[in-house]
């Protein structure tokens, strides 16, 4: 059952976060059900540009409409990850997704509002969710001083002015965290103060965190000793999740970790059946482990469980 990221997050919001897991294919969108599935857990499949242009934008909306026959019980939400204005608008054309997220965090303040307040017209005249950004992720990581690594966190105070301004239904927030295998050095924490300060500016509206893989080090110690060369790795400690979406983060933005798993599973096969060329071996192998991938991500935010009260609440 496809629903709004809005209906989730109403009933999430404050008790736990609802993984977003980005997917390019089909062995990721069947491991992506089983695992959500199996852990009983609504969730949310994000399409980004590159998704959409890997085999052709139609590809995947086809593998989701065959994984929701194949999975009635679930219950999900179909979004764009860093749209565009332009790939919004194509989106809420085609009658598919349920949200968009547009991305407009790169300009000025008052240009990103007249950019999303358009998108969130668009979407909302169609009962689609939008989820817009505020703040800079990339470059909070780096190894400089603490004040100009804060001068990229979102402020809280503009983050009011902005979702007031724009009627978005969800906010990305700068909250210390980049995308990528490479988020943290040393100091390895999200940046608690600031939501706490968001939250008590927006109370019970749902926060976005992106760049929130954890970047598992045996998966990377595994992905080494098979040949990769991924050095210096860190991500978000996951039993952050928990107590992040207790300050009203309720989408948390998996999409690295997933390639992890993919990269470890096909190294170590080639490595170990160097003979091998029949594609479908490793696949299989990469579906299982991302169902138990999933499926753990789900228990650590809190959405495990929560499929049966989901479903009753949003059939009323
Ligand atoms: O935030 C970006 C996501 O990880 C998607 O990555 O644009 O390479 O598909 P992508
Ligand atoms: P990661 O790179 O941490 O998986 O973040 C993914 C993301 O934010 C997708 O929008
Ligand atoms: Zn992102």
């Amino acid at each position: 059952m496809i629903v709004t990221t809005a209906q989730l997050f109403k009933l999430a919001y404050g008790k736990y976060a609802i993984g977003a897991y980005n997917i390019n294919n089909a062995e990721q969108a069947m491991g992506l059900f089983r695992g959500c599935v199996e852990s009983k857990a609504p969730f949310i499949i994000q399409i980004s540009k590159g998704a959409r242009k890997y085999t052709d934008k139609r590809m995947l909306e086809a593998i989701i409409r065959s994984a929701s026959e194949i999975f009635p019980e679930a219950v999900f939400a179909v979004h764009l990850d860093h749209g565009d204005e332009e790939t919004c608008y194509d989106c809420i054309k085609s009658g598919f997704y349920s949200s968009v997220m547009i991305d407009a965090s790169h300009d000025p303040f008052d240009k990103n509002v007249a950019i999303t307040k358009r998108v969130v017209d668009a979407a909302h005249a169609k009962g689609i969710s939008v989820e817009a950004e505020l703040g800079m992720l990339g470059g909070v990581e780096e190894d400089i001083k603490v004040e100009e690594g804060n001068a990229c966190l979102t402020d809280p105070a503009e983050a009011e002015q902005f979702v007031k301004k724009t009627g978005c239904d969800s906010l990305a927030c700068a909250i210390g965290t980049s995308h990528g295998a490479f988020k943290f050095k040393g100091r390895q924490s999200l940046h608690f103060d600031v939501m706490e300060k968001i939250k008590a500016r927006l109370p019970g509206f749902p926060l976005v965190m992106h760049g929130s893989s954890s970047v598992p080090k045996d998966e990377v110690d595994r992905i080494n000793a098979a040949g990769g060369k991924i050095k210096d790795s860190m991500g978000v400690d996951p039993k952050e999740y928990l107590p992040a979406a207790k300050l009203g983060v309720t989408k948390v933005n998996i999409d690295t970790d997933g390639r992890l798993v993919w990269t470890r599973v096909h190294r170590e096969f080639f490595r170990d059946k160097p003979g091998e060329f029949d594609f479908r071996p490793p696949g299989k192998v990469f579906m299982d482990e991302y169902t138990k991938f999933i499926a753990s991500r789900n228990v650590l935010l809190g959405s495990a469980g929560q499929l049966d009260e989901v479903r009753a609440k949003l059939k009323k």
